[in-house]
């Protein structure tokens, strides 16, 4: 079996996903934080206690080397999410930037047969809907689902809030949708007319309409409860979704053997329920505190003991060519830089810069010219193989002393 099946990593996704290969897995389903500017933790006792997350944003989250890629593939989307600082707020473009970049890698590694269901509430839904419709074609997006439920207090100036939105888009016209895998009983959901008034012929149509033997396909709308706090599913890990839920999804947008990727995935309730319904499966979650929760949960809910991975190791892409730095590439890239240290952004002589990876080989940056920079030897050292965030905040901090030097004389 490859090696990233069956594979619970704990690492930031955006690394993972640029390990994993173009066209690899059928569906994808993603429960992000919501930008609720939240920060949600496991009760105290529960089997989750101890894990939680934070649901609030600001640029610090954003991968810069991505800002480029982003500037320069996706130029109208860049310009939208500008205007989201604008209209709304800086958190909330830097919430949409992230999302935007992990969003493109999971489009690439999606099958053209593939499906995405994106989880999210309408804190930020309209908002996302956009960056969908941009990196999916408008004319992929399959459905917006309504989860509703009931529960929780009421607001005294207010509707209650009972409702998650679910985006549905595929990559092609070409997508998986097993339909009879589930229908329900014709009325489950509440709102059906009577079998009186459903079937039969209508006056004016030709058509005679018959009730299907395996009931009916859901409507976009889809009733089902939330965890209650004394249910068996339940572990207490934050903001955990209910298997029914993603038994629905899994069954509607796959088959046997497939493959199911949650890269938000939790208590990998996406994990369990894609081994439950026998599908293969790929898991990340940047919490480590949520790691032995999962690996009980896979145990004792998928049965799958120790019959699978966890690991923080970044993959590495076996789908692209690989270049190793030669003299050619380090002339290109002085020529592109117009001789310009990217760290320090002073000049140097092409002999005193060095070839630098900018997402470093230990956090998945491949061998390739896209991922390759020139830097002075003194920033290459002080980079070493960190993300490039971490050398600017290094000069940043190191020109506001400087600054102040100036200021207080010394
Ligand atoms: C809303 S919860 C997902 C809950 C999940 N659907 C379940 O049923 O348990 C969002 C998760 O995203 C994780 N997360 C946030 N940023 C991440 C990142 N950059 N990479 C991987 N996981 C991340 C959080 O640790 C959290 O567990």
């Amino acid at each position: 079996m490859e090696n990233f099946i069956n594979t619970l990593y704990t690492e930031d996704n955006l690394f993972i996903l640029t390990g994993l290969n173009s066209n690899l897995v059928d569906l994808i389903y993603l429960d992000p934080p919501f930008n609720s500017k939240r920060m949600y933790s496991a009760p105290v006792g529960s089997k989750a206690a101890g894990a939680s997350f934070k649901d609030m944003w600001t640029w610090e989250d954003v991968n810069e080397h991505y800002l480029d890629t982003l500037a320069k593939n996706y130029p109208a989307l860049t310009k939208y999410i500008a205007s989201i600082g604008v209209i709304h707020s800086k958190a909330m473009s830097a919430y949409l930037t992230y999302m935007a970049q992990r969003i493109i890698e999971m489009y690439r590694i999606l099958k053209d047969t593939g499906s995405l269901y994106l989880h999210c509430d309408p804190t930020a839904s309209h908002y996302l809907k956009v960056l969908l419709d941009e990196i999916f074609g408008k004319n992929n997006f399959r459905n917006e689902i309504i989860w509703c439920y009931r529960g929780g207090g009421t607001p005294k100036k207010d509707f209650g809030r009972r409702h998650d939105v679910i985006f549905r888009y595929s990559k092609s016209d070409n997508y998986t949708f097993v339909s009879d895998s589930v229908r329900i009983p014709y009325q489950a959901e509440g709102m059906g007319r009577s079998d009186d008034t459903m079937w039969g012929k209508h006056k004016g149509m030709d058509k005679v309409y018959k009730p299907h033997p395996l009931g009916k396909v859901p409507e976009d709308w889809w009733q089902m409860n939330i965890l209650n706090a004394n249910d068996p599913e339940r572990t207490g890990y934050p903001t955990q979704k209910p298997l029914a839920l993603l038994h629905r999804i899994i069954k509607a947008s796959s088959n046997e053997g497939d493959i199911v990727f949650d890269p938000f995935c939790g208590c990998a309730t996406t994990c369990v329920a894609a081994q439950q319904l026998g599908r293969k499966w790929i898991g990340i979650d940047i919490e480590k505190q949520a790691v032995s929760i999962l690996i009980e949960r896979l145990s004792d809910d998928a049965g799958l003991f120790k019959n699978f991975v966890n690991t923080t190791l970044v993959p590495q892409r076996t789908d692209i060519q690989r270049i190793e730095p030669i003299k050619s590439v380090k002339e290109r890239l002085y020529k592109e830089q117009n001789g310009l240290c990217t760290g320090c952004k002073r000049q140097f002589e092409m002999r005193n810069m060095e070839i630098d990876h900018i997402i470093p080989k230990s956090k998945g940056g491949g061998s390739y010219y896209e991922n390759y920079q020139l830097l002075c030897g003194a920033c290459n050292k002080k980079k070493s193989d960190k993300p490039m965030e971490y050398l600017r905040s290094y000069i940043d901090s190191e020109e506001e002393f400087s600054k102040n030097k100036i200021i207080f004389g010394e």
